[in-house]
């Protein structure tokens, strides 16, 4: 009998013989215990493993769907980092979106001295990513939905364009997660997430990850992490482990939370534009839900908006997302992010709808 993925995702670490501790166990240990010629199958270095995150690396690799291995890091600008390098090698371009989350571009041109050309793409143009992915050896770099403008890009489509070409496809899954998108059954090489926002779920640890059915690819991503030893601590481990166990039930909750406020919105007469996932794509890339991140635009000045996200008194005016509790901020308060200036984004958390949107209420008196 074979159990579906969330129940297997929540038993994930549980161990079962009589007198066992249904808690997984937290190991601390930077070393092992090991002499003579080290067998690379034992543990023996706490840079190559532990057994904490082997146990992340199991619950990530069954919600992405069979046959799929998961490489976590320190973060998810470190997993991003060691995908890039990997893929890069003997390829001249990263043809990336030219929206998402800005720091993975950033992070993108630190490649430049090394010789990779970065080359920025409206992703929602196929024909644009198509003639960028033919002009040389290329990596393509999705992100979807987008972060913070929630722009939906078509998978199937950028797949067939990437085989085509032979260009390894992969997608920063982020915002959806894999129970509310899946990458790599619409033909991406590899999902890369940011551990830190809605897999983990409690806004206390960061992490990051790569999944992927290529056994060649992982081998390369755990080789990274080994060398340049950005790892998932044993404590980390532990926490992004213990928030992976209710993801199911947050998701559900934070994507009907978002819903309810989108609805509320749309409806206010200080908003000019509210942005969410939706339209057949979204039905059909995302069954299971949208997710907890939107973003609005509000009429008026950046003072303005800053004094809304200041006059909340239960959604936290913070950064990052996907936590229990909601969370916002205008985007552009950062120097290098291109939302526009008056965007506020929101993850939504897992309070009573009606609370956040009396919030959300007084706040935009402000
Ligand atoms: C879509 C997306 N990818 C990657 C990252 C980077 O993750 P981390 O902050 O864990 O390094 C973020 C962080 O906000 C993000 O929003």
């Amino acid at each position: 009998m074979e159990f579906s993925a969330e129940a297997r995702l929540i038993h994930t670490g549980t161990a079962r013989a009589i007198g066992s501790p249904v808690g997984p166990a937290l190991t601390l240990t930077s070393t092992y215990v090991s002499h003579g010629v080290h067998d690379p199958s034992l543990p023996a270095y706490g840079r190559n493993t532990n057994p904490g995150w082997q146990d992340v690396e199991h619950a990530l690799a069954v919600i992405e769907g069979e046959g799929c291995q998961a490489v976590v890091f320190s973060s998810g600008q470190a997993a991003a980092m060691a995908l890039m390098l990997t893929l890069s090698e003997g390829r001249e371009r990263l043809v990336m979106l030219d929206d998402g989350y800005y720091k993975l571009r950033n992070l993108a041109t630190k490649l430049r001295p090394h010789g990779v050309e970065v080359v920025t793409v409206d992703l929602l143009d196929l024909d644009a990513v198509e003639t960028a992915i033919g002009a040389g050896p290329s990596v393509l770099w999705g992100e979807t939905p987008t972060n913070p403008l929630l722009r939906v890009a078509d998978l199937a489509g950028l797949s067939a364009l990437a085989d085509a070409a032979g260009t390894p496809f992969v997608v920063d899954n982020t915002v959806a997660t894999a129970l509310q998108q899946k990458p790599l059954e619409f033909g991406a090489l590899a999902s890369v997430y940011s551990l830190t926002k809605s897999l983990s779920g409690h806004s206390d640890v960061l992490g990051g990850a790569v999944v992927t059915r290529s056994a060649e690819l992982a081998e390369s991503l755990r080789a990274w992490r080994g060398t340049g030893g950005a790892i998932l601590g044993p404590f980390e481990s532990w926490l992004v482990l213990r928030g992976l166990k209710t993801l199911p039930l947050r998701l559900e909750r934070q994507s009907q939370n978002a819903l309810a406020v989108v609805e509320f919105l749309e409806r206010h007469p200080r908003v000019t534009a509210v942005h969410y996932p939706d339209g057949p794509l979204v039905k059909t890339q995302m069954p299971n839900g949208a997710g907890c991140l939107l973003a609005f635009e509000l009429s008026g000045t950046v003072a303005d908006a800053d004094a809304v996200v200041a006059a909340a008194r239960l959604i936290v005016p913070s950064t990052s997302f996907g936590g229990v509790e909601s969370t916002w901020e205008r985007r552009a308060r950062w120097a290098a992010e291109t939302a526009p200036d008056t965007l506020i984004r929101i993850g939504t958390g897992v309070e009573p709808a009606a609370d956040i949107i009396a919030d959300l209420s007084q706040a935009l008196r402000a």
